[in-house]
């Protein structure tokens, strides 16, 4: 049986947009123009204003935005690359595909986010970037982060997949490090309808090996600088994130407003919200829980869906086994991997809703002091 309120449900956007999404999508289908067109461009400019940096290159997903971004940076095969292991796991299978050698910080147990005093025991002369993921919505802490990096002359590349929108101070992710980067999967704060993904950055240079890197490595036609990929933002899927993108303050801002009324509904000590970043986003609503499967069974009674992000983190992940990292190399992330818990959280909740999910915790909280 499916549940009455599902975590996530994308049909409610195109009720919303319909006509709209339908008018930008007949716009390129009549064009009879696909791949790197100008609703590419466009989307790209619009992006990359909205964000205060210099350029935005189109991709086909977030992770080959990390990728090509680590290349565009100087990261080359062998090179070590530090990042946190609580995040997706393509943020490190990124890295990976380049032949670099991921290396892990652990996380703060307030935010779940890279921890800067133990990024800074990490790091070394021989890493060659760092790469900061701000999680769940919520932004890093991108000042310690950039002070570590100078201070070792690494390059910073963001993961921004979760954070469409966030802001450190008046700075939007994504423009602090050398580069940004951002995945536009359909559940994004901002999601095509399809794969999709987006490199920023202010750096010249960068932004013209980014674009060589996305189309084989050409610089003009038929001359190709190195062995890029094929990984290139569609037209269909810049026309539909250029309808939706003036909508993304709002979506976040309802985001902002359940979680504000999930937070309202907890007390006592079973569970905490994880700590969230001013200038946050709320992607995911996620708590950290003394019985997550007690928390999940509660929920589930009451119809109401949940997922974890992430049960297991990156670096005890089979893939990652040849790195040979045991149980208890990152204690922290490794802790909230066994502990937190993902609420419904998407900006068409509808109010009843948020009401039922929010009694439903509050039940929970108050009969587990
Ligand atoms: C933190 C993070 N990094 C990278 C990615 C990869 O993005 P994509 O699925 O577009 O390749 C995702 C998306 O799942 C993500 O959440």
């Amino acid at each position: 049986m499916s549940p009455e309120i599902p975590f996530g449900d994308l049909r409610r956007e195109y009720q919303a947009l319909g006509a709209m999404l339908d008018g930008a999508i007949k716009r390129v289908l009549e064009s009879g123009w696909f791949i790197l067109g100008s609703e590419t461009s466009a989307f790209e400019e619009e992006w990359a204003r909205y964000l205060g940096a210099k350029h935005a290159i189109g991709v086909g997903n977030g992770t080959d935005a990390i990728r090509i971004a680590l290349e565009a940076c100087g990261v080359r095969p062998g090179d070590e690359v530090v990042t946190t292991p609580l995040t997706a796991v393509p943020t490190v299978t990124a890295v990976c595909m380049l032949g670099a050698v991921p290396r892990f910080a652990d996380v703060s147990p307030s935010t779940g986010l890279i921890d800067p005093s133990a990024l800074s025991r990490v790091v070394s002369r021989g890493t060659r970037a760092i790469v900061p993921v701000h999680l769940y919505g919520n932004m890093c802490d991108m000042p310690a982060i950039m002070e570590i990096a100078r201070g070792i002359g690494a390059a910073v590349v963001e993961d921004c997949a979760q954070a469409h929108g966030a802001t450190y101070g008046a700075a939007k992710a994504g423009t602090f490090g050398l580069a940004g980067c951002y995945s536009f999967y359909p559940s994004k704060n901002l999601g095509a309808y399809g794969d999709g993904g987006a490199v920023v950055c202010d750096n010249d240079e960068v932004a013209s090996r980014c674009r060589m890197l996305r189309n084989y490595g050409q610089r003009a036609r038929y001359e190709h600088l190195a062995a890029g990929v094929n990984s290139r933002l569609d037209e269909i899927q810049a026309a539909i994130l250029r309808a939706k993108l003036p909508y993304l303050d709002q979506w976040n801002a309802r985001r902002t407003a359940i979680a504000r009324c999930y937070d309202a509904a907890i007390s006592g000590d079973s569970v905490r919200p994880l700590a969230r970043s001013d200038g946050g986003v709320c992607h995911l609503y996620v708590l950290a829980c003394r019985d997550r499967a007690g928390l999940q069974a509660h929920l589930a009674a009451r119809g109401i869906a949940t997922q974890v992000h992430y049960p297991r983190p990156v670096h005890l992940q089979p893939a990652f086994a040849w790195l040979g990292l045991s149980p208890g190399s990152y204690p922290v992330a490794e802790e909230l991997a066994d502990s937190v818990l993902s609420l419904p959280m998407h900006p068409f909740l509808r109010e009843d809703e948020v009401t039922q999910v929010a009694e439903a915790l509050a039940e929970y909280c108050q009969r587990n002091r």
